[in-house]
Parts: structure tokens; sequence; C-alpha cells
């Protein structure tokens, strides 16, 4: 596969494809194990993401690219193979979250600002190294009363395009992700008040990331869809559709090759519902799929509970939600 950076990130949105992100942090899984009542041990966890990547049907015809965790971008299966050969030999591109974490940002109550910028020349190489050709970075802005500010705005776009420009110089496609939460404190915003923080949070990461330099060719943006908040969700699929489709229009310039929405506390059927009615209905300058973990997980993890009996069960399920994205990635999905 070539390595130009403009080749691998639209292998990343190739039709009908999507990403699987995968990169939960060893806090994050075991909070997803704790409600299936599973343990997180390093056996558990290579347990349940080899019931995934060895999900041939969905590996090989609908994920494009899966994004890894530090643990498992290093981990082997239970037979020794290294979960990157799976994935490679599936014909998918392995990717690493690099990011540190969501952290209080000094002076702004209630806000955060996303670390791991240090040393991370450094650990690009080292990943590239190890088989990633794409790398993820998520900034994390709040819906509530006086928030977001522009302190906070700015500064995690500010991060998020010098993680970007490290990425390209490594040989690394970066996704660009600033998410504005649906399911934040409290939560109860409006679809109107979330096109304008996301509008605001957009205009100013492609700001940042045109002085940071960085090759929009080269990139993928991974945002959140344009929806209320998830204890005021009134919007139907229709209005968070066409919403969603008139903002980014307004920001994301159309050299980027590929947009792939995380699902961000919408459930399953949802995020594919939105997806769909995306594509069906618009002339698009992007690539619009999906960089799901939940809403491509929830029901393969429930479906596993942990047991190595359920492991076809999971599979199954996990196949279904990512069959119905690819229809989803290309307008063809109905209810
Ligand atoms: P969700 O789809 O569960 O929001 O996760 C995607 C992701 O990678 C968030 O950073």
């Amino acid at each position: 596969m070539s390595e130009r950076l403009e080749d691998i990130a639209i292998a990343m949105v190739a039709d009908g494809k999507g990403l699987l992100a995968a990169d939960e942090s060893t806090g994050t899984i075991k909070k997803r194990f704790d409600t299936i009542g599973l343990e997180s041990t390093a056996d558990s966890r290579r347990d349940y993401r080899e019931m995934l990547f060895r999900s041939d049907e969905a590996m090989k015809d609908f994920i494009s690219g899966v994004i890894l965790y530090d643990e498992t971008i290093r981990q082997n299966a239970k037979d020794g193979t290294p979960f990157v050969t799976i994935l490679q030999n599936a014909g998918c591109i392995p990717g690493i979250k690099v990011d540190a974490g969501a952290k209080p940002l000094a002076g702004f109550p209630d806000e955060t600002i996303t670390e791991g910028l240090d040393g991370l020349r450094e650990r690009l190489g080292e990943y590239y190294r190890l088989g990633a050709r794409f790398a993820k970075w998520r900034g994390v802005i709040g819906i509530a009363d006086g928030i977001p500010t522009w302190g906070a705005v700015k500064q995690n776009a500010q991060a998020l395009a010098r993680y970007a420009a490290l990425c390209q110089e490594q040989g690394i496609v970066p996704i660009v992700e600033p998410e504005v939460l649906m399911d934040g404190k409290p939560a109860t915003h409006s679809i109107e008040r979330c096109y304008e923080v996301t509008q605001w949070v957009l205009k100013t990461v492609f700001d940042e990331l045109y002085d940071a330099r960085v090759v929009l060719e080269g990139m993928i943006l991974k945002p959140n869809m344009v929806i209320d908040g998830k204890n005021a969700r009134r919007a139907s699929v229709e209005q968070v559709a066409e919403q969603t489709v008139r903002l980014l229009k307004s920001t994301v310039p159309s050299a980027v090759p590929g947009i792939t929405f995380l699902s961000g506390g919408q459930n399953d059927e949802e995020a594919t519902a939105h997806l769909s009615a995306m594509n069906a209905g618009h002339t698009l300058p992007w690539k619009l799929s999906f960089s799901y973990g939940r809403a491509l997980q929830a029901a393969a993890l429930g479906a596993w509970n942990g047991k190595p009996e359920n492991v076809a069960a999971g599979q199954r399920a996990f196949i279904h939600r990512a069959r119905m994205n690819s229809l989803a990635a290309t307008g063809g999905w109905k209810k």
C-alpha cells in the first residue's frame, strides 16, 4: 500500500468503509467491562479485542482501519500473532490514539485541555515502526452556562494543530477530533446551541491547522454530529442530518478527503440512521463515514458477555453493526 499521507487518508474512507475506534484507555475499557461484570485484565482485554479483530467479514469488507491503544498495538492474540498483523492481513490499516487524555485546564473551571504533546515526535516514530499509519487526538469541549470559553476552544484547537503537524512530519495521517460533547453536564442544550458551538470550534480548528501548516489532503476530521444534548433529545433524524451537513459545508474545506463521525453517546441505530440520512440526501465534497466506538461495540460486548462460548455471537453482533454502518456510509441503510 502507498505510504503517501493523501493515499492513506483516502483509503481510510474507501467506499462503504469506516473506522473502528477500539482505543479505549485502560480506565475506559474497565468502565465498559463493568457493565457486563467482567474484570479488566490484560488477558480479558486481549480476548475482547481478539474477538473483534478476528471478525473477518467485518474487518475485510466494512472496516478500513482500527484505532488502537498503546497496550493493544503491542499486544498479541492468544496464539501469539500480533494484533497489528491480524489487522494488516485483513486489509485494515492500524492506527493509534496518542493523546494522554483531557485534564482540567488551569484557570478555566469545568473545562479541559488534552495533554500529550511532550515527547510526541518520538512516540509517533515508535508507533510508525510498530505499523501505525494514522493517529487520533481528541480535544473535548463541553456545553454549559458560559461554557465553552474562548480560552478553552483556542487552546484545544492549538493542541490539535500541533499534534497534526507532528503526525504528518512522521508519515502518519492525523485524525483531528474536536468533540463537542452531547453527554457532558448537564446535556440539556438545544440542537441550535450545538450548531453554534461546533461552528465556533471547527472554524477555530481550521484556522489553527492553517497556522501550523497542516496539509489538509493528508488528514481526517472526526467531529460530533450537530445534535441536542443527551438529556433533551428531540431533534429528528432529518434535522440532525440537515444541520450537520449544513455546518460541515460551511466550515470544512473540500481538500479534506474524509470526515468520520464519533458516536458520542448516540445509540447504535441513531448513529447509523444519522449517517445514512446525510449520505442519502446530499451531494458532498468529502466522504462522510464513521469512526464509532460505542455504536459499533455495544451490542458485541453484550452478546459476548465475557464468555468464551459467546465469541461467535459477539462477532455476529459486531459484523451486523459494521454492515449497517457500511450501508450508511453510502446512504443505503434502511430501517
Ligand atoms: P464513541 O463513538 O464511543 O464516541 O467513540 C469514538 C471515539 O474514538 C471517541 O474518541
